[in-house]
């Protein structure tokens, strides 16, 4: 049984020294837990799973079994970075999977946004639990997850087992979390001792439905496909001006409704790109970042030269509240 409160005299994790004792304590934790059984994960690459990943990869190696499934609502490039850091880089047993099919396949024609939520929810656990039975076969017994000590708090530490949705009652597994008892910030301290990429360690928040609750409405793979484009580059061009880390959160929003415009001297009927970029601490209230005029031009100016189907660009000024952050 895992302890779930955190010491008081726990010390704050903020250097590498310290990131580096943790690392070594947890390793040896893991190792007397699990001895040489083996362990599922759902890695998604957001930062808490990800440092899990490292983590148990250090201690046990291939007896870790990460699952990455890819709903086809990443962002650019996300997927394919979980697979060169873990499995090229970390030799790490991991099963990618796509279901790309399958999740836009049930989203087709549906616009109300919580019912959005809800199928890209259920059909993600779905999806996992058909991995996890699969693997059944290779003798898990034990279920790590990316918990932190916010969720712990959140929940009053009520989680000592876990159930796949999916599986049968017998198949109860273990939980290992190692990251049960830190704060984010010395999450990040630690998957950067881990040798974590930087983009991975200080990654902004992610939503789990993902894209899907920035393609506004019904989803469509055209439509999909600009928001994508766009909020890469969005992010290129954040990084390249220093604002990544500083700004919380920044996205592109691709709306369902067209406008009209001219391009390459022809009249075109596409939809506009919006851009959000907010700053808070609790993610309950949130302030607009004044982005740089100079800056706004030149994201507007490669965005409507370089993504298919985006003939405007707009910005959204409005903070929480009376806006969410998200526009679904
Ligand atoms: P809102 O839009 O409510 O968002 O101001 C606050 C923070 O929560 C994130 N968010 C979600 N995260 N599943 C998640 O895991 C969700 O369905 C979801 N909706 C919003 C949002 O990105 C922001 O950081």
């Amino acid at each position: 049984m895992q302890n779930n409160v955190r010491p008081e005299t726990m010390e704050r994790i903020t250097t590498p020294e310290l990131a580096q004792a943790f690392i070594e304590e947890q390793v040896a934790e893991i190792r007397a837990q699990v001895g040489d059984k083996k362990v599922l994960l759902a890695l998604s690459g957001g930062v808490d799973s990800s440092v899990v990943a490292a983590l148990l990869i250090k201690a046990i190696g291939k007896n870790l079994y990460c699952v990455h499934v890819n709903h086809g609502l990443m962002r650019k490039g996300e997927s394919e970075q979980v697979i060169e850091v873990f499995r090229n880089g970390l030799d790490a047993n991991l099963t990618y999977v796509d279901a790309t099919d399958r999740f836009l396949g049930l989203l087709e024609g549906v616009t109300d946004p919580e019912t959005k939520r809800k199928i890209i929810g259920n059909e993600f656990i779905k999806v996992f639990d058909e991995e996890a039975l699969k693997l059944m076969s290779e003798g898990i017994s034990f279920l790590a997850q990316g918990t932190i000590y916010p969720d712990i708090i959140e929940s009053d530490g009520v989680k000592a087992h876990h159930n796949v949705g999916g599986l049968p009652e017998e198949m109860k597994f273990e939980l290992v979390e190692p990251v049960r008892l830190l704060y984010k910030d010395e999450v990040r301290v630690v998957g950067k001792a881990l040798g974590l990429p930087d983009n991975m360690v200080y990654r902004q928040p992610f939503p789990g439905p993902g894209l899907g609750v920035r393609c506004l409405g019904a989803i469509t793979r055209d439509r999909l496909e600009a928001l994508r484009e766009s909020d890469a580059i969005l992010r290129e061009e954040f990084a390249k001006n220093g604002l990544e880390g500083k700004v919380w959160q920044y996205f592109t929003i691709v709306p369902d409704f067209k406008t009209t415009g001219v391009k390459n001297g022809k009249r075109s009927f596409e939809w506009p790109a919006i851009i959000r970029a907010v700053n808070t601490t609790d993610a309950m209230t949130a302030t607009v970042e004044e982005i740089p005029y100079a800056l706004l031009h030149h994201i507007t100016q490669r965005i409507t030269n370089e993504v298919p189907g985006i003939n405007r660009v707009l910005l959204d000024l409005t903070p929480k509240p009376c806006g969410t952050i998200e526009w679904e």
